[in-house]
């Protein structure tokens, strides 16, 4: 079998690593949480630097949860944190979405957090995680909606972003706007029960400002962002230095806001 050979439109720089980092269970997997338990066997798809996964494994302890990722960066970095934090009930290896490496009804809970919107075929990689997860488990992915973020005050850099990172991504063959699709998706890879809801991550304090405003300053300029933007002549270097300077701006401004709506899916595999 072929699978897509898909580019990863942020790509794995510190700057991109640190941002994912700061997800936690309760801030992205809210949805979730209630299917999670002490023995539950849970796939953590295309997990990044594991943040998410580790507070997963904390929560289904005894059971091993399961990260997996195509790109072997953050895998190392997810393997130290579950070494610095002394979590002994995670193992994070490589594999890929589309061609995962387990048997038949593997896990209960099959994850994937803001993976389907860098995939060039969604309803591919939700029927494979369909195959691993149990009669009684349950699939489940949650997606940002990338033309649906909104933030104050308005300005012409922060635009500029949204409207390049859009463009960067559907010209990756993946899609930015994936939040409200995931409901669609999950009908097409053949889920007839599904759980559709939504949820937002909200800017608005100095410190949250500085996570969120401050990463994306970093990452426009030294990220995979850049470089594609500009090798593929959708901007220029003096383009990114002002959407970073709006950025910096943005996290300065006492009563700036940001929110990022998502959606969310739980699908039934026996449906
Ligand atoms: C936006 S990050 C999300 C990381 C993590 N789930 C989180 O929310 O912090 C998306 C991740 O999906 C991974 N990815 C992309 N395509 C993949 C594939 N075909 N199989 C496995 N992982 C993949 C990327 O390498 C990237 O680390």
């Amino acid at each position: 079998m072929t699978t897509p050979q898909d580019t990863y439109t942020h790509g794995h720089h510190p700057s991109v690593l640190r941002s994912h980092g700061a997800r936690t269970a309760q801030n992205s997997a809210g949805y979730l949480l209630h299917r999670l338990q002490p023995g539950t066997r849970v796939l953590d798809v295309g997990c990044g630097p594991g943040s998410i996964t580790l507070d997963f494994a904390e929560l289904v302890a005894p059971a091993i949860v399961t990260g997996i990722e195509n790109v072997e960066t953050p895998l190392e970095v997810g393997r130290a944190a579950a070494a610095s934090a002394g979590i002994g009930n995670v193992q994070f290896l490589p594999g890929d979405v589309y061609a995962l490496d387990f048997p038949d009804q593997s896990f209960d809970v099959v994850h994937a957090h803001q993976v389907l919107q860098h995939l060039s075929d969604p309803v591919a990689a939700l029927r494979e995680m369909k195959r691993v997860c149990k009669p009684e488990g349950v699939v489940a992915a949650r997606d940002a909606d990338y033309a649906a973020m909104t933030w104050f005050p308005a300005t012409e850099g922060m635009s500029r972003w949204q409207d390049l990172y859009r463009a960067l991504a559907c010209g990756n063959g993946a899609e930015p706007d994936a939040g409200r699709r995931l409901l669609s998706w999950a009908q097409q890879a053949g889920f007839g029960h599904v759980q559709s809801s939504a949820s937002v991550w909200c800017y608005a304090t100095p410190e949250e400002r500085t996570v969120w405003g401050g990463a994306w300053a970093e990452r426009v300029t030294s990220s995979a962002f850049s470089s594609q933007a500009i090798t593929r002549g959708f901007c220029t270097e003096s383009d990114i230095a002002a959407m970073a300077r709006a950025w910096h701006d943005w996290v300065e401004q006492p009563d700036a806001w940001f929110a990022v709506l998502h959606g969310e899916i739980l699908c039934d595999p026996t449906s």
